[in-house]
């Protein structure tokens, strides 16, 4: 496979007006026609007013993306040894798990993708070491085991997809697709690996801070050793991704 610096050659694009001036001017001449044929009130629908009614037309229709189910220890069937769940709304906190539980799974998923790019750039892979990637998928794994079990502790189901776990795998969808694409270099697999540490990052921190709140210092302790774990995944990601791209534009 080619290295992240042939990646971005020059070629011919046709993406862009600049390519066909000619072609432009009538697209915009077109534009403008269709503007002007609009009944009189309704030009102001092309700067977007028609869609935004009609989405607010179907928020107020929507039903929310699923819900929460009832951790045992709420159904008065928790097991021995089950730690009850305090607060007002305990849902939300099983909700935050189940997110994180879904984002540290698809994680792992991602970190496949992310190392079998990095063995096939033969050009980056002095710079980007596969076995590091590979620690970092084992962490993210790990991770998924941690919210299961600490579910598991709480009578809640690891296995039920709540809003949040349901949110992040439509967010993600876009990072795996990015990442597993064949065509991407390993640096643009990088800059999508960024994104989600970021998001891992700012997610293990709310659940800590969550934890905590809720009266689970064992488990906040256990989330705060994983967001030191992010901050080192985080770390290396960006240096990883800063190094392939500066190399690239040959600033470095
Ligand atoms: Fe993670
Ligand atoms: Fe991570």
């Amino acid at each position: 496979m080619r290295n992240s610096t042939d990646a971005t050659r020059l070629g011919i694009n046709r993406t862009g007006l600049q390519m066909s001036p000619e072609h432009a001017q009538e697209m915009l001449e077109g534009t403008q026609l269709l503007e002007m044929d609009m009944p009189a009130g309704t030009s102001d629908e092309a700067d977007g007013q028609a869609l935004s009614a009609m989405r607010q037309e179907y928020i107020a229709m929507a039903d929310p993306l699923g819900s929460v189910p009832a951790p045992a220890t709420l159904k008065g069937a928790a097991k021995s040894g089950a730690k009850m769940l305090t607060g007002r709304r305990p849902q939300v906190f099983i909700d935050k798990l189940s997110e994180r539980l879904a984002f540290e799974r698809g994680g792992t998923r991602l970190y496949d993708a992310v190392y079998a790019k990095a063995l096939a750039s033969k050009g980056d892979i002095s710079k980007v070491p596969a076995e590091e990637l590979l620690e970092i998928r084992n962490s993210e794994a790990r991770h998924a085991l941690l919210i299961k079990e600490c579910m598991e502790t709480l009578g809640a189901d690891p296995t039920a997809q709540t809003p949040c776990a349901d949110l992040v795998g439509v967010e993600s969808a876009g990072l795996l697709q990015a990442v597993s694409d064949p065509r991407t270099t390993l640096a643009q697999t990088l800059h999508a690996a960024l994104a989600a540490e970021l998001i891992d990052n700012e997610g293990w921190e709310d659940l800590m801070t969550m934890a905590r709140e809720m009266g689970h210092d064992d488990m906040a302790n256990r989330f705060k050793q994983a967001l030191d774990e992010e901050a080192v995944h985080l770390t290396k990601v960006r240096n990883w991704y800063t190094l392939l791209t500066m190399e690239t534009s040959e600033l470095m």
